[in-house]
């Protein structure tokens, strides 16, 4: 088992692939990119199928989400994922993406037993997309989002990240548009996490405002509370349901005290939050001959220390020192 001092287990390993992205979202990366991370730090798929093996077999890992940057750019995923599909026991198989490339990508993915799939829309608007993202795609990204549904990858989940004076008057046309294609719509809080560190609590928009934008529109009746869990999205029951929507207040309603996760970057080092200020080094030992044993010690070790809380709301609180894309959604 991989528990904390907290009395929490994870259970659910978010696997960064690469820290390579196509667009350039402004929550994330600065417009010019991002020196990549030097690829012999990159875990090959020999040592990231051993990783994930031990993580199933001898830690209780029982999802492994597949994370970026943008895990579409990871030459050989599709075969990463029929691995991970057959380790035992099997875990569930997620994909968290901006759809780009998903049109070639998602039978595909589909049949080497991916079970779910996040893709990320913020706008519906090109102008938006591009002043957002730095790209013209948002016509790709559409495209893969319905290249999921119909390659049966339901429910097709989308997130987006509203900011204040640039998509936050979004909210009810992303989840109207989420309705019509049986899309599952979900909020999210904009975290510290942009390699800029340009993040302003005054431009995040809240939870509180969005419920409050959407209540204008549609009526929302909070899903049976006791059903969250560990799941960091609060649901609500759009117009009667069945249709549902999420939003997620990482800053205003933290879920700490229920997280279930761990994350695993592409150049092989634990995080065991997307706030923790400290990594523990899983590819040195691996690479120098460690034995299961020894990486299982690592991997708790490295659970155990978990804080109680990413501390976004604490006077003295900094950001972590590797951005979003090198960590993994
Ligand atoms: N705050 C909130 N969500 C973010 N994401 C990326 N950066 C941030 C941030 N700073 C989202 C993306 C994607 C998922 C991986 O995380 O929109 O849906
Ligand atoms: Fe790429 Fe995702 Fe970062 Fe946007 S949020 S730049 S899609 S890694």
């Amino acid at each position: 088992m991989l528990a904390d001092s907290y009395g929490r287990v994870a259970t659910d390993l978010r696997v960064s692939l690469t820290d390579r992205c196509n667009l350039r979202c402004s929550y994330c990366m600065p417009p010019e990119g991002l020196d990549w991370l030097p690829a012999p730090t990159q875990l090959t798929d020999d040592e990231l199928i051993r990783l994930l093996d031990i993580a199933v077999r001898r830690l209780g890992i029982t999802e492994i989400r597949f994370t970026g940057g943008e895990p579409l750019l990871r030459r050989g995923l599709v075969d990463i994922v029929a691995r991970t599909a057959a380790l035992e026991p099997r875990p569930e198989i997620s994909l968290t993406t901006n759809g780009i490339g998903l049109t070639r990508l998602a039978a595909p993915l589909r049949r080497a037993g991916l079970d779910r799939i996040n893709v990320s829309l913020d706008t519906l608007d090109q102008q938006t997309f591009v002043a957002l993202a730095k790209r013209d795609r948002l016509a790709d990204v559409l495209a893969g989002l319905a290249a999921a549904a119909a390659s049966h990858l339901a429910p097709v989940k989308v997130n987006a990240v509203l900011m204040r004076g640039v998509n936050d008057h979004e909210a009810v046309g992303l989840l109207r548009f989420c309705l019509d294609h049986g899309y599952e719509m979900r909020f999210i809080e904009q975290m510290p996490l942009d390699a800029q560190h340009g993040w302003r609590r005054s431009d995040m928009v809240t939870a509180d405002e969005i419920l409050a934008a959407l209540s204008a529109t549609f009526a929302l009746k909070a899903d049976d509370p006791d059903q969250r869990g560990s799941a960091p999205a609060e649901s609500f029951l759009v117009d009667g349901g069945p249709a549902k929507v999420g939003v997620i207040g990482s800053v205003t309603r933290p879920f700490c005290g229920a997280c279930d996760r761990v994350r695993l970057t592409s150049d092989g080092q634990v995080r065991n939050c997307l706030f923790a200020r400290q990594e523990s080094d899983l590819r040195t030992p691996l690479r120098a001959g460690a034995d299961d044993d020894e990486l299982v010690r690592r991997w708790q070790r490295a659970v155990a220390s978990k804080l109680p809380g990413h501390g976004i709301n604490d006077p003295g609180f900094l950001q972590p020192a590797r951005p979003m894309s090198a960590i993994g959604g």
